[in-house]
Formats: structure tokens, sequence, C-alpha cells
């Protein structure tokens, strides 16, 4: 399907969202899930059941002096990615207002199962007015961190608050075997490995592992994924990226490596 016909497809909802950035990319979706085009179309598609909903997030936005929507430039990727995947368990760091959280509950909700775990520090914004110096992503004041996600999404939502360098490895256990997992909090090489490396041990074959803001965090995700043995998939031109963890299928089919190309790393 060229992009231009899938895009028009999704044009309500990104219009609801109010930000073109969020327009659907499923060559991303597609790479990092090994599925078809038809089939990421049909995910997709799901998400046009929530435009009151994302309409509504939209609204809280622009009440709490936001008039952007799209945090990550991906929301509606993330739907599609749960609902390819159905995993049991979705961890994320980093909510904010909850835009990457609210469609990882969307794309939940409609599988009829599997929980998202998120941890955040909240970031809270100085004054009545955000200054030029402070995050777009701090919090209103008098809101908490996931202020935007609507209350009929919370009951498959556990989240917690603290910085996930004290908090991630006990919510890891808790989520126990994950399916997706979003690191978007504190953006630097060695909080990326530390996130990285927490879940590594919970991630189930063929699960999602994404990073967004790549391009500050130096070699982290290269080191993660060359580890692995896979390549990275990345969105466009942007920073968000993201691996599939082999399979034993996967494994198989990967071709051998000599120790002379060994010897080349
Ligand atoms: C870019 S925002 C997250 C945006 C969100 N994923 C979305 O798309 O809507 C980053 C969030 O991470 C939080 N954060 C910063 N450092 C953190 C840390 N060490 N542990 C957990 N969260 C952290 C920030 O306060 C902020 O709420």
């Amino acid at each position: 399907m060229a992009p231009g016909i899938a895009r028009d497809r999704w044009k309500a909802v990104v219009t609801a969202l109010g930000d073109r950035r969020a327009a659907p990319n499923l060559r991303w979706v597609a790479q990092l899930t090994g599925r078809s085009e038809p089939e990421v179309t049909r995910a997709f598609d799901g998400i046009l059941r929530h435009r009151a909903a994302i309409a509504e997030i939209r609204r809280s936005h622009v009440e709490g002096g936001r008039d952007f929507y799209a945090q990550i430039q991906a929301p509606l990727d993330l739907y599609a990615l749960v609902r390819l995947i159905r995993p049991d368990a979705v961890v994320e760091t980093g909510v904010s207002s909850g835009v990457s959280s609210s469609h990882f509950l969307f794309g939940l909700q409609d599988n009829r199962r599997g929980r998202l775990y998120s941890v955040d520090l909240p970031t809270p914004q100085q004054g009545d007015e955000l200054q030029a110096n402070e995050s777009p992503v701090s919090l209103p004041p008098g809101r908490k961190t996931g202020w935007a996600v609507p209350d009929g999404l919370r009951e498959r939502w556990d989240l917690s608050l603290g910085p996930s360098q004290e908090l991630l490895p006990a919510v890891a256990d808790r989520a126990g075997t994950i399916g997706l997992f979003l690191h978007d909090s504190l953006h630097t090489p060695r909080h990326l490995t530390f996130e990285l490396e927490t879940v590594r041990p919970h991630l189930l074959p063929g699960a999602v592992v994404l990073a967004d803001n790549t391009e500050w965090t130096g070699q982290a995700f290269d080191r993660f994924a060359r580890s692995l043995g896979v390549p990275i998939v990345r969105r466009g031109r942007s920073g968000l990226v993201g691996v599939r963890i082999p399979t034993e299928a996967m494994r198989a089919s990967a071709p051998r490596r000599t120790s002379r190309s060994r010897s080349k790393r």
C-alpha cells in the first residue's frame, strides 16, 4: 500500500490528535513485528473506534496549557504494536501526561488481555506558566503523572512513581515476562543501558524493545542490539528506534558468523 493512501485512512484520528507527526508509519511497525502490511493495516484500523477518547485527550492537553499532542511521535504505532504482539505485559518508563500510556491501554483494552506497567519520576512545572527553559513534558500546576489518560482505561494500568533506577527492577519482576518495552524517561547512555539490562531477562522471544530520543544516548541502544545480534529498526530519521528479540526460528535462519567475521568487530 502506498504510504499516502495509508495516511489518508487514519487522517481523522491524526486530526483529532492535533499533531501531524503522529501519522502512522506502517513500514516501521511491519519491520519490527515481521508482519505483513495488510495485517499491520488492520491493526491500525482499530484505533478509529477510539476517536472520541483521543479528541478528549487532546482537549485535556489544551486545557492543561499544552497545545501539542504527540510527545512521542508514534502514539498510533504503539497501539498497533500492542494489537499485533498481544502482550500480557507492556512496560514503559516515562509517562508525563500519558500519551504513550493511553495508546498502549487502548490496545490492551481491544485485546481484552494484558497490563501496562509504567514508571515515571514526575517533573513539576515551576510556576503558573511554562517557562521557555522548562520541558514541555513537565506537569502543569495541579496535575499528576498520567493526567490525560481517560478514566475508562485505568483498569489495566499499574503506575509507579519514582526514579526508574530504583523502581524498574521490582516493576519488571511484577510484570514477569515482557512482550513490549518502551524507554522514554531519562535519556542518558548510562540510564538507557541500565533500563535495557534490567528488562533483558524478562523479554520474551518476539518481544519488541523501543527507545525514544536515542540521538542523546550515544551507543547504548546499538550495543544492546549488537549483543542480541539483531538489526535496529529506526522510525524514519527520528531518534525512535526498536528491535525484535530473536525467536528460535530467527536464530536458526540467521547466517552463522565465522571466526573471521567475529574478529572484524
Ligand atoms: C518524554 S516524557 C514521557 C512522554 C511519554 N512517554 C509520552 O509519550 O506521552 C519523560 C518523562 O520521564 C520522566 N523521567 C525523567 N527522569 C526519570 C527517571 N529517572 N525515572 C523515571 N521517569 C523519569 C519525566 O519527568 C517525564 O515525565
